[in-house]
């Protein structure tokens, strides 16, 4: 039996930086195609190009500047506190780039998703485009997950490859890879927002069935 979410669905964005992925689920509400509601923008960066987004959009925007906290525990606290004031039903972080500790990833625990550029379990971490490409391999993509203590270990809901083409570098490599982003993490907050998707302690069930192994675009 799948129970779907409030409607619509209220949002807290995570962001760090030019925010393309937060643009992405605001556009997606404009054209009626996620039902949700963006209830705050907070970054962890004063300078992030995201907050405008945000605010052309009018969303509230706030900015909690991690270099104004004496340590991870406590800058995390100030966060939660934050996000808990707009009551949130699902956290997104969207390209917010810190690394969360694990009494506030079990806060969150089921509500809480991430879009990582690579195909988890490969390449966690920063700077995938140019690992994946020193490393020569074939394959690139990006994933979608919900956010677990392991740093980009949590599991994923779907994953898409990207080809890597000759002649690409880090950047245009990370433009293919954001297209594929921009499409499929809208997608995926739809899924959460229709019940379709939710995490059982640590199993993902979407449509009410156990998911033995990440969803690619073309199976959803
Ligand atoms: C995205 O590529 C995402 O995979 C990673 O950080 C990047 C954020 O980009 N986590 P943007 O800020 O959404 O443009």
């Amino acid at each position: 039996m799948v129970q779907s979410q409030q409607s619509p669905l209220a949002l807290v964005v995570l962001i760090s930086g030019n925010g393309s992925n937060l643009q992405a689920i605001i556009d997606a509400i404009h054209r009626g195609e996620l039902p949700a509601t963006i209830r705050a923008v907070i970054s962890n960066r004063p300078q992030a190009l995201g907050l405008e987004r945000a605010q052309r959009a009018g969303i509230p925007a706030m900015v909690i500047d991690h270099h104004r906290f004496a340590d991870r525990d406590s800058f995390d606290a100030a966060l939660q506190t934050a996000i808990d004031a707009y009551q949130p039903a699902l956290v997104v972080l969207a390209g917010f780039m810190r690394i969360l500790s694990p009494a506030f990833v079990r806060h969150y625990h089921g509500r809480m998703l991430n879009v990582h550029p690579s195909l988890l379990p490969a390449f966690r971490g920063l700077d995938t485009h140019r690992r994946v490409l020193a490393a020569g391999v074939t394959e690139h993509g990006l994933s979608i997950h919900f956010v677990t203590a392991e740093l980009d270990g949590g599991p994923v809901i779907i994953q898409n490859k990207v080809p890597i083409l000759v002649g690409d570098d880090a950047a245009t490599l990370a433009a293919r890879v954001q297209d594929a982003e921009h499409r499929l993490y809208p997608r995926v907050i739809r899924w959460f927002a229709e019940g379709r998707v939710r995490l059982h302690d640590h199993q993902i069930l979407f449509d009410g069935r156990p998911l033995a192994a990440p969803l690619s675009e073309e199976a959803a």
